[in-house]
């Protein structure tokens, strides 16, 4: 199928959800005939959707069991740039090294990077990202905004929050943060986000926040046991990726609206009304080395402050954070 006849027809089923639209309709919004639209249909189905087709209503498209690709993801996607411009692949190296190149190629404001599977995702610390086909959300989104190198780690902020917010409205279930970047529920991650930059001296070019969520694992390897759970662990059932990734694309555009309008404070503000408390002692690991101290909050462009054993206060960019009993 063409793929602007493809867009149109997805947008007009859009229009009306839940709700039959007619053979009719369809043919003269694409200008088309009856039996063009048909095989349309039979397309649509064939890729996954569920397409219900009643004599005298026309056809009318399920919402259950939508597959997850490109058209399910944009079908009903009511942002105003982030995820407008969508790129899906079934297996990528990572979806960061993808957009890197996209932002590279002139790549507009709230491009997003979608993988059913990724044979090296990235982790941060260097380390990788297990990224199973089929149970995952692997996403990079490139934003381009007009801010100082320094300000770049706030976006880790604006994708924690988001995140949270989205898995919250999605599956009721309660997110917290740790900070700078893992969203956990309970004692468990189930989110990990890892913010890199495209820049040249002081301009940036872009910066790429890819977001890995376990979605549907029913279980993990060992050695993640303790420390990695998913959304179907916890809530005792599976959920549908495009709901999933629609929302967090809407809950990304709605942050990243705010800090634009309002700066970080806002987002300071409910980054913490929802983070781990920082009251017990913590083990700070970083690339450059280890520190056992207390954390003293964060600043105002989300840098940690922690306070080591022999009273030495360090400021922290990226690190892996474990609470210390
Ligand atoms: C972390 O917890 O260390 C961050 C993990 C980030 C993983 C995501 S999955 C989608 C995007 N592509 C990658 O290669 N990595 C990020």
């Amino acid at each position: 199928m063409a793929n602007d006849n493809r867009a149109k027809l997805l947008e007009l089923f859009s229009a009306y959800p839940g709700d039959f639209v007619s053979g009719q309709k369809i043919a003269d919004t694409l200008g088309l005939s009856r039996a063009a639209v048909w095989k349309h249909m039979d397309s649509l189905r064939k890729e996954g959707f569920q397409i219900d087709a009643v004599r005298n209503k026309g056809y009318r498209l399920g919402g259950r069991g939508a597959p997850y690709s490109k058209d399910s993801l944009l079908l009903g996607l009511d942002t105003k740039f982030v995820g407008k411009s969508l790129y899906f692949y079934d297996e990528v190296e990572s979806t960061q090294t993808t957009a890197f190149q996209k932002a590279n190629d002139g790549a507009a404001d709230g491009t997003v990077i979608v993988a059913d599977a990724q044979s090296m995702g990235k982790a941060r610390l260097r380390r990788v990202w297990t990224s199973t086909r089929g149970e995952g959300i692997f996403s990079s989104t490139i934003l381009k905004p007009q801010i100082p190198i320094i300000d770049v780690p706030q976006f880790t902020f604006i994708a924690s929050v988001a995140v949270a917010e989205s898995v919250r409205k999605i599956t009721g279930l309660e997110p917290r943060i740790k900070w700078p970047n893992d969203v956990y529920i309970g004692t468990r991650k189930i989110c990990g986000i890892l913010t890199e930059m495209q820049a040249e001296a002081e301009t940036i070019h872009a910066v790429i926040i890819g977001i890995g969520i376990n979605v549907n694992q029913a279980s993990f390897e060992e050695e993640l046991e303790d420390k990695a759970t998913s959304l179907r662990i916890e809530a005792g059932r599976e959920f549908s990726r495009t709901e999933l990734l629609q929302e967090l694309l809407r809950q990304i555009e709605r942050f990243y609206l705010i800090y634009n309008e309002e700066g970080f404070t806002p987002i300071k503000l409910l980054w913490e009304a929802q983070a781990i408390p920082f009251s017990q002692r913590i083990t700070v690991r970083t690339l450059q080395g280890t520190i056992h101290g207390r954390a003293e909050g964060i600043s105002d462009s989300g840098v940690l402050f922690v306070r080591d054993e022999a009273g030495e206060l360090h400021s922290v960019y990226s690190a892996d954070i474990e609470f210390e009993n």
